[in-house]
């Protein structure tokens, strides 16, 4: 399980994110950038944080650590915005927390060009989980003292959403054309080599263990948290093995993806 924080001060809305992530202080001093359960996304979001994160951070990512922060609605009262109270209202009890990157800027490919083999890495990674949020236009990358970080693993896991049809849809191609690192010849199958026989049963336990059970449970197909833990981690196994022959929309002689316009 993560370690528990609880929240101590709300600080401040980061107006970035379109989730309304927010700045707190914690009990233990530290600064988090918190996620809350009360957010439009809904918990599905927080859950595809930690496996992604745990999981990237596993296979040597930098990835900001993450938390759970429990929340009593009452630190929300005093907020002067109606959507910032409301958001902490509807947000009792755990939520999630990363490490705040101080004086982190958002990638600009432009100014920080990146080997075609973390590039290769990182592109593998984003298959796996078929993240589709990690474009040139919001690329989810942080530049924080010299090195490349990565956040914001909400949008990732689409099976999660249809248990059903999840064994299915977890073998699609993933179209890495808009990638924000596409430019610069991904070494896929490289990264593959290296990183997928680590995408064990043994690891993805690990990792899908971070998950507070309170956010795997009334999952309808599921009896318990452990169950829905497993349905997390099916899909990733199969995935691992298959997915770096699916990555579609990056040259195979260049590597160069087709975004064009910058
Ligand atoms: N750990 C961090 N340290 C420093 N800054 C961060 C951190 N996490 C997020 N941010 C900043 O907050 C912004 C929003 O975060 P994030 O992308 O995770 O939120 P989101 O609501 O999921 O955003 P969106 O869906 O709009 O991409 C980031 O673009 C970044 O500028
Ligand atoms: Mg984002």
């Amino acid at each position: 399980m993560l370690k528990e924080v609880t929240a101590t001060r709300y600080i401040t809305p980061l107006r970035e994110g379109g989730s309304l992530p927010g700045l707190v202080e914690a009990d233990d001093f530290g600064i988090y950038v918190m996620k809350f359960t009360g957010a439009g996304q809904g918990r599905k979001t927080l859950v595809a944080e930690v496996v992604c994160g745990e999981l990237a951070r596993r296979l040597g990512f930098r990835v900001p650590g993450l938390v759970t922060v429990g929340l009593d609605p009452v630190l929300g009262l005093g907020e002067p915005e109606q959507q910032v109270q409301d958001l902490l209202r509807h947000s009792g009890g755990s939520n999630l927390g990363m490490d705040f990157l101080s004086g982190a800027l958002g990638y600009d490919p432009l100014a920080f060009p990146v080997s075609a083999e973390e590039a290769g890495r990182i592109v593998w990674f984003d298959a796996l989980v078929n993240n589709v949020d990690r474009s040139w236009r919001n690329p989810n990358l942080l530049v924080h003292r010299g090195e490349l970080w990565l956040i914001d693993h909400g949008a990732t896991m689409i099976w999660q959403h249809n248990w059903p049809a999840a064994e299915a849809s977890a073998v699609r191609p993933y179209d890495a054309s808009e990638h924000a690192l596409a430019r610069f010849a991904p070494d896929v199958a490289g990264a593959a080599a290296e990183l997928a026989p680590r995408v064990t049963e043994d690891l993805l336990a690990e990792v899908t263990a971070e998950v507070p059970d309170a956010w795997l449970t009334d999952e309808p197909g599921f009896d318990t948290p452990d169950a829905l833990r497993r349905a997390y981690a099916r899909p990733l196994l199969a995935r691992a093995a298959v997915i770096a022959g699916r990555v579609a929309g990056i040259d195979a002689r260049t590597g160069a993806g087709r975004e064009g316009e910058k």
